[in-house]
């Protein structure tokens, strides 16, 4: 009670500020997204993404080499897969030699000890920009899971550490970890994207990998019958002890910011480690403020970046990771 207590005395000046500090950023916390396209020498700054860049598989050699030497130690892969590879049932996604098999071999030649996640879904490969197989104006659940499946084995026989499906169908965790097993992978880990909502943040994603539903008659104009309704909170907790259930290691939220009750919530209930992905919207709206002199770029980056981990993220997938260790030091 006043007098006897008075909290400004633990704010008087950095080191005791620096003492008390209850969470602390450090290169172990991150996961870095990485776009790759086909070529050589392409390094294609994404429109709605300042200062964030496709690769082709000889610059993304270097990216990872750079991104080890800051202290960064994992990866989750993306890849934009030209269009006349695109169909429905999104085939292209199981060629052995596609272009992320090669992305995953390409980053563990270059750094072995590199940690290597990668996307599953089907919307990069999809004609119709769906995260599955649509059918009469729906998206299938169990078909899409065996085409997940079989895209889960490919990139753990290329070399994955870990796959991290991000598409919402039901029952793909234990489909994925069912076939894995079963083919001996199982040291090869399932990071579940658990409550991803359907949310307006992902538009310069989208953009980057040219994957957003195609506005055709009779197809799904978003992804409102897979992904979560931002609405939701208790159905987050039924989604991630799912996946837990079904042989996910890491669970994940999506988006950050907007989530963070979320994100305290699995964090209380679940012994798993959790991940927060901030997405391409949340990274796009600090750099157009930023751009704009509105906003402060550095300290808002570190704000919210804490803001993240305050909430009870172990793991958060960031397009500010590089600029952060810079920051931080
Ligand atoms: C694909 C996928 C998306 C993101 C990650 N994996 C887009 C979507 O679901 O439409 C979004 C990432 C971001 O916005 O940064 N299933």
């Amino acid at each position: 009670m006043y007098p006897l207590r008075r909290n400004r005395r633990l704010r008087t000046n950095e080191a005791i500020r620096s003492m008390v500090r209850e969470n602390i950023i450090t290169p172990n916390d991150f996961l870095v997204p990485l776009f790759v396209v086909e070529g050589k020498g392409v390094k294609e700054e994404i429109a709605s993404m300042p200062n964030y860049y496709r690769y082709s598989l000889d610059l993304l050699e270097k990216e990872v080499k750079e991104l080890w030497n800051m202290g960064l130690k994992s990866v989750l892969l993306f890849v934009k897969v030209p269009d006349n590879l695109k169909n429905n049932q999104g085939t292209e996604a199981l060629n052995p030699d596609g272009l992320m098999q090669r992305a995953i071999k390409t980053v563990k030649n270059a750094v072995p000890d590199m940690l290597v996640m990668t996307d599953v879904a089907l919307d990069p490969y999809s004609s119709f920009g769906h995260d599955g197989i649509v059918h009469n104006g729906k998206i299938l659940n169990d078909e899409t899971n065996a085409i997940l499946s079989e895209m889960s084995l490919s990139h753990a026989r290329a070399g994955a550490d870990f796959v991290a499906p991000s598409d919402m169908m039901d029952g793909r965790i234990f489909e994925i970890r069912s076939l894995l097993e079963d083919e001996g992978f199982h040291n090869t880990g399932i990071m579940a994207y658990s409550a991803k909502y359907a949310s307006a943040f992902y538009g310069p994603f989208r953009d980057a990998l040219d994957s957003a539903p195609v506005d055709v008659k009779d197809i799904p104009k978003d992804k409102k019958a897979y992904q979560m309704d931002p609405a939701n909170r208790i159905e987050a907790l039924r989604e991630t002890k799912m996946d837990i259930e079904e042989g996910a290691d890491i669970v994940m939220v999506k988006p950050g910011l907007c989530y963070l009750d979320i994100v305290r919530d699995i964090k209380n209930e679940v012994e798993v480690p959790v991940a927060v992905y901030q997405v391409s919207g949340e990274y796009a709206m600090i750099k157009a403020a930023a751009e704009k002199g509105w906003l402060d770029h550095d300290a808002v980056m570190l704000e919210q970046i804490t803001a993240i981990k305050r909430s009870g993220a172990d793991i958060i997938a960031t397009y500010f990771a590089k600029d952060i260790v810079k920051l931080i030091g």
